[in-house]
């Protein structure tokens, strides 16, 4: 509790951001990821694997960016460090153990953006990552995180919000030139201690994605953690070379 107290204090990030609500969960975020170190390591390892090979064979390897790159819990920085010449990590926030590990890297630098390009606003991905000299591309369990706060916010919000924020992203993704790496949580799975599944909740509002190249579960809250018999996984899918589905 005092520990996540005094991130929200000390981190630097911009008040919209704040006033939205990105770093509150971030600070929620990066508790239960400690909570339940032991239960995200293997979806962890999956994901880092699936960085690994997806940039392997890449001719060039100038600028590689992290889109979501969050605690940097599932993005292998070492090596994208050592293979590119430049690596950006875009996020709403970064808390303060990412922004450490970010600088014992001398070509790694941290953008704070707001990725959700809502349909009013211009695609964040076209500057972002639109750049000549980008080659790589990773968007790292990011998709299902953003429609979340907009969805929250008060006031009408159309029924379609969801659906349209996760296909502007795709889109955004699809459109670049470089080599993108979609790794994303697609669905969550509540179950009871005898296995009986007792929710299941589309995590990409109704949009599909295709055949993944790689597929793994996410145990994101073990039994005990959001409710004492109840436990909620999530289905995980990688696409090593996006394209658009
Ligand atoms: C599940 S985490 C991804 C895990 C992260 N790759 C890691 O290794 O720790 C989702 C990340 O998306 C970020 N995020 C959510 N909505 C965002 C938005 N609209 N713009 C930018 N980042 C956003 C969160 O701040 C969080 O760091």
């Amino acid at each position: 509790m005092l520990v996540e107290l005094l991130h929200l204090l000390i981190t630097p990030v911009p008040f919209a951001h704040r006033r939205r609500g990105h770093l509150r969960e971030s600070v929620l975020l990066m508790s239960r990821g400690r909570r339940c170190r032991a239960a995200w390591a293997p979806h962890l390892a999956a994901a880092r694997a699936a960085i690994l090979a997806s940039c392997e064979g890449l001719g060039r390897r100038r600028v590689a960016i992290v889109l979501g790159s969050g605690l940097l819990e599932d993005v292998p920085l070492a090596a994208l460090a050592a293979r590119f010449e430049a690596v950006h990590l875009v996020d709403a926030v970064h808390l303060w153990p990412a922004r450490l590990q970010a600088r014992a890297h001398a070509n790694v630098r941290l953008i704070t953006a707001d990725l959700s390009a809502v349909p009013d606003r211009r695609d964040p991905l076209s500057t972002l990552c639109g750049g000549e000299a980008v080659d790589f591309v990773v968007s790292a369990n990011l998709l299902s995180q953003l429609p979340i706060l907009p969805l929250d916010r008060p006031g009408f919000v159309p029924p379609d919000l969801g659906s349209r924020i996760v296909q502007a992203h795709l889109d955004g993704l699809a459109r670049l030139r470089a080599r993108v790496c979609l790794l994303t949580d697609v669905e969550q799975i509540e179950e009871d201690r005898s296995g009986q599944v007792i929710d299941r909740l589309d995590l990409l509002h109704g949009v599909r994605l295709g055949r993944p190249d790689r597929c793994w579960t996410w145990e994101l809250a073990p039994f005990g953690e959001a409710a004492r018999h109840r436990r909620l996984v999530h289905r995980v899918e990688a696409f090593l070379d996006w394209r658009g589905p």
